[in-house]
């Protein structure tokens, strides 16, 4: 807790001296915003950027399995996921939905960009928005391998409008806001009202905002961040994540919004693993 008292006095000190650092929150400008367009309007969605997520497996390729249209048993595995939780968030009428877990490296933003992107190939009749919302560590936009100038974390200090920071895809219903640049200050911004302008922003524009979040044992970003979307979903990981750890986590999330949870690393069983014997082979096209 001291470390966090720590840091936000020495971030009130810096706004005070007027260093202008992108984690701390900045006054709006007086002028009109595209950010108050009416509901539905895709004036600023279609200017934002156009980039291409690699479809080939070089690279941070698993966060993209599904992208990479193999017919590998871990794709088949967020298809199955994203086909079970399209049916939780229609029934519960989730608009936003965040991934978090206990601790790092648990498979939060594998699971993000993997369900953003199977549910946008479930339901090409909705948009989505894949949003990185770990403002300490970053990895959306190097999970997905593609580039971005401006991130998220400007948008939520009020640096810049959310058009600058958003991205289409090739994927035409799915859009990305990246986060570049890690903050130990992150929480400021996630505390700050912009986080729920920007969501309102996103709501009238996207059926489904899916949120990667950073490890809720490890800071109070995800707390904060929480408190602001519809349901969470929970990542652990086979060999990675400890019964304590989820009994922390456990205790330390709301309930009320929690609508499952999804185990990631398991070991594939045989008859699963003969599971792609029934697609074309990679090259040949979507079955
Ligand atoms: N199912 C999986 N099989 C193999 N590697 C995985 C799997 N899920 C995640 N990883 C790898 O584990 C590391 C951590 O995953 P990541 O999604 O970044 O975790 P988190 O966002 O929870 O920190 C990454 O290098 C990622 O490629
Ligand atoms: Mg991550």
């Amino acid at each position: 807790m001291g470390e966090i008292s720590d840091a936000l006095r020495r971030a009130r000190e810096r706004e005070e001296g007027g260093a202008g650092d992108p984690a701390s929150p900045a006054p709006r400008p007086a002028s009109p915003s595209p950010r108050d367009a009416a509901p539905g309007s895709d004036a600023a969605r279609d200017s934002a950027a156009q980039v291409e997520i690699p479809a080939g497996r070089s690279g941070a390729w698993r966060s993209r399995a599904v992208l990479v249209r193999s017919s590998g048993a871990a794709a088949e595995r967020f298809r199955q996921a994203a086909l079970r939780l399209r049916r939780e968030l229609g029934e519960r009428g989730v608009r936003s939905l965040a991934l978090t877990s206990a601790l790092r490296g648990e498979g939060k933003t594998t699971s993000a960009c993997n369900l953003a992107l199977a549910l946008a190939d479930l339901s090409s009749d909705k948009r989505f928005v894949l949003v990185d919302l770990d403002l300490r560590r970053p990895a959306v936009a190097a999970g997905l391998s593609i580039e971005a100038e401006v991130g998220v974390e400007r948008v939520l200090s009020g640096f810049a409008e959310p058009e600058a920071a958003l991205l289409r895809t090739q994927v035409p219903n799915l859009d990305v806001l990246p986060a570049l640049h890690g903050s130990p200050y992150a929480h400021q911004s996630l505390a700050s009202p912009e986080l729920p302008r920007l969501l309102e922003w996103l709501e009238a524009r996207y059926d489904t905002i899916v949120l990667d979040t950073s490890p809720v044992l490890l800071a109070p970003d995800t707390t904060l961040t929480l408190a602001r979307v519809d349901a969470w979903l929970l990542i652990s990981a086979v060999g990675v994540t400890r019964q304590r750890a989820l009994r922390e986590l456990f205790a330390a999330i709301p309930r009320d919004r929690l609508l499952g949870a999804l185990v990631n690393r398991t070991s594939t069983p045989r008859h699963v693993s003969q599971y792609g014997y029934y697609h074309p082979p990679p090259g040949a096209g979507r079955p």
